[in-house]
């Protein structure tokens, strides 16, 4: 893990986000902090919704309230459950942070146990497609 990036704080950001998720269907809380190239924390929580696929998961949360306020560069990304077994970003997820991270960002996951695990992103979504592929096609 990089050492300039402070892990205790990113993971008090996200337990701290997970107590504002909005979650009676799965009665599944999650946190996420995302510390931007600037230095700034965002934080996400998940939103769910009775329309179950109308639910955000907190990983684009974080990366939705960092885009509004201006940030397009990211170093890492803390997620936060209450639960034994870590969790890492869903699938969605994974492309939607593939899009501003690069594969060498660190990922990682932490819970109430203060455990954690970190994986980069290239672990995580090896080949991803990111905007490099559209810049490289011909447009029709
Ligand atoms: N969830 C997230 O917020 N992030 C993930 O990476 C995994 C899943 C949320 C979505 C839903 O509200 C609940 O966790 C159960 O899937």
């Amino acid at each position: 893990m990089s050492a300039s990036i402070d892990w205790a704080a990113l993971q008090q950001h996200a337990k701290t986000a997970s107590l504002q998720a909005y979650a009676p269907y799965s009665r599944f809380p999650v946190g996420v902090a995302i510390l931007a190239a600037s230095g700034q924390i965002y934080t996400g929580c998940n939103v769910e919704n009775a329309s179950y696929g109308g639910t955000t998961c907190a990983e684009r949360n974080a990366i939705a309230a960092a885009v509004v306020a201006g940030e397009r560069q990211f170093q890492a990304l803390v997620v936060y459950t209450p639960q034994e077994k870590l969790t890492p970003p869903c699938g969605i997820c994974r492309q939607v942070i593939a899009e501003f991270f690069t594969p060498e960002s660190p990922i990682a996951s932490c819970n109430h146990l203060e455990q954690l695990q970190s994986w980069t992103l290239q672990e995580l979504l090896p080949d991803a497609f990111t905007p490099m592929y559209l810049q490289a096609s011909q447009k029709v």
